[in-house]
């Protein structure tokens, strides 16, 4: 949990898809809240959060059954506000003295429009404009009585009591889902209902990287840290900030294995290195890398041989900076927040993810973790802070692996240079045309076949590349980017025109699912 000094909001998690959604609204009006299981919070745990309001979360369970999930009794006697929603209202209705029904035909999913009720209500100040509202519903259960104390202010066909509260103990309650995009006014009530609690908006950028250095300094005191540097907006902002915060005593490993895009390994070591001053050790190491993957064709046998090289490597050049006693990671709050799993099983492996899990115990290091209450954006927006280059700081994401996932089949240096210099072409391209931002991650990967084409009077048999764009929020689903065909057909050209080795361009109008965003 946090020390931040800030006004706090707790969000308990009773399992809903979109809890995360809730603190995002919340940490754009500048509140800082943390999102709680509600197994964990207990009433020890409230009084030392101490929050300034709580808001109940969606699930997908049913007040009725045995044994669903509950607050603590007495956070209704703590005086502070309280937002329930969806489930969140019923729990509160039924725990105050009202009753929730199942559905029998009421059920509610998708959009609804609520009509406001004769009351006005502060937390709908601005919120209902000529008449009805348009709201996200995601239930099957509704509330059949509310409970002693509350008044309805708006309903909706098919849950009579859609915004409900009582108004002498602050408590509200609403039936569909204001965070979500499909209620458009939805953040307007989580602004009116901060307001009315207190929250003064201290939870900045500004703010928060002073209070991060500060900790960073009092957790690490005078031992050195060593962080894994990929030149990811994540790893390159915690490098930035922890470097803000000790300075030398921060030491950067850049691997290198050989599956960087064009320039790639120059362009980050000297921002760092030379633009800001940190100590980052360039660690070569193309030769065993490609070695090792080397008549490689397998994509998950690729994913392991480079998953443990970077750790060998890493563990390595880590070993030759002494006194290491911290390993710094760019660890996010999505990440962190534990999620409320009603289906137990573990999920199925798609792709075995790379990454340095499991090093700080080997390495008998200890974590420094300066990004763990952030969302991407917020990093994102921290790197801006302190001084990272826009065009850095809004990079599409790489994968660790590298251009060995968009190399399908056996990896030769000879197809890595070509995938090198048409994806660059590509890139070009993208932004040259400004769409760049609006796509969430583009590249270009070569095929492992070969075609017939003729250019000049000759005749080629070269590789084909396959182009990548896809549009996302997270990564965990993406559609393809319409791009112009006359943006097609000028990118194919200039690759074709540019590019040696390659003679023929697709592009992949493939989304996730069914396919993935790599090839491999
Ligand atoms: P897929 O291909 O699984 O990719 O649809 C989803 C997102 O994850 C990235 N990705 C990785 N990132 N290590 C990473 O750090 C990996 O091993 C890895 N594999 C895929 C991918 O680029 C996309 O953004």
């Amino acid at each position: 949990m946090s020390s931040a000094p800030h006004d706090r909001l707790l969000i308990i998690d009773f399992g809903s898809q979109v809890t995360q959604l809730i603190a995002r609204r919340l940490r754009e009006l500048s509140v800082y809240c943390e999102i709680h299981p509600y197994q964990s919070v207990t009433d020890t745990f409230i009084e030392d959060f101490a929050p300034k309001a709580i808001i109940f979360s969606g699930g997908p369970c049913s007040v009725i059954d045995e044994g669903s999930p509950r607050p603590p009794a007495n956070v209704y006697d703590l005086g502070i506000p309280i937002l329930g929603i969806c489930y969140g209202q019923q729990v509160m209705m039924q725990m105050l003295g009202g009753r929730v029904e199942r559905g029998h035909g009421t059920a509610e999913f998708g959009r609804a429009y609520v009509t406001p009720g004769d009351t006005s209500l502060d937390v709908l100040d601005g919120w209902f404009g000529e008449g009805d509202e348009q709201v996200w519903m995601s239930h099957g259960d509704h509330v059949a009585d509310i409970a002693p104390g509350f008044q309805v202010y708006g309903t909706s066909p098919n849950a009579p009591y859609a915004i409900t509260a009582d108004t002498e103990r602050n408590f509200y309650a609403v039936q569909f889902h204001p965070e979500v995009h499909h209620t458009p006014k939805g953040a307007k009530l989580y602004e009116n209902f901060v307001r009315l609690a207190g929250f003064s908006g201290d939870w900045t950028m500004a703010s928060y990287r002073e209070e991060a250095v500060q900790r960073i300094k009092e957790q690490v005191g005078d031992a050195k840290v060593i962080c894994a540097l990929s030149g990811g907006v994540d790893s390159s902002v915690a490098a930035a900030l922890i470097h803000e915060a000790i300075g030398e005593q921060l030491t950067c490993v850049f691997v290198d294995h050989g599956l960087l895009r064009l320039n790639e390994a120059d362009e980050v070591v000297t921002m760092f290195r030379d633009h800001m001053n940190l100590s980052v050790i360039h660690a070569e190491e193309q030769e065993l890398f490609l070695g090792e993957l080397d008549g490689v064709s397998d994509p998950e046998t690729k994913r392991k041989i480079i998953g443990k090289l970077f750790i060998d490597v890493f563990q390595k050049y880590a070993d030759q900076i002494e006194g290491a006693a911290f390993l710094a990671q760019g660890t996010l709050y999505p990440d962190v927040i534990e999620s409320v799993s009603f289906s137990g099983g573990p999920s199925v492996t798609i792709k075995s993810h790379h990454n340095v899990g499991g090093l700080p115990e080997k390495m008998g290091l200890k974590l420094v973790e300066p990004l763990r209450e952030l969302f991407k954006d917020e990093v994102r927006a921290l790197g801006r802070e302190l001084g990272l280059p826009a065009h850095f700081i809004g990079r599409h994401p790489f994968p660790g692996p590298g251009l060995a996932i968009r190399c399908p089949g056996e990896i030769t240096r000879e197809k890595l240079d070509i995938l090198r210099k048409a994806d660059a072409v590509y890139i070009d391209q993208i932004r040259k045309h400004g769409l760049y931002d609006e796509i969430w991650q583009a590249f270009a990967a070569i095929l492992p076949v070969r075609t017939v084409g003729v250019m000049g009077d000759g005749r080629t048999y070269d590789y084909s590349c396959a182009l990548r764009a896809v549009t996302s929020v997270d990564g965990m689903t993406a559609d393809y980017y319409p791009f112009s065909h006359e943006f097609l057909g000028e990118t194919a050209t200039r690759i074709i025109n540019e590019v040696q080795g390659i003679n023929r361009v697709f592009y992949d109008v493939t989304s996730k699912p069914p396919g993935t965003i790599e090839m491999e």
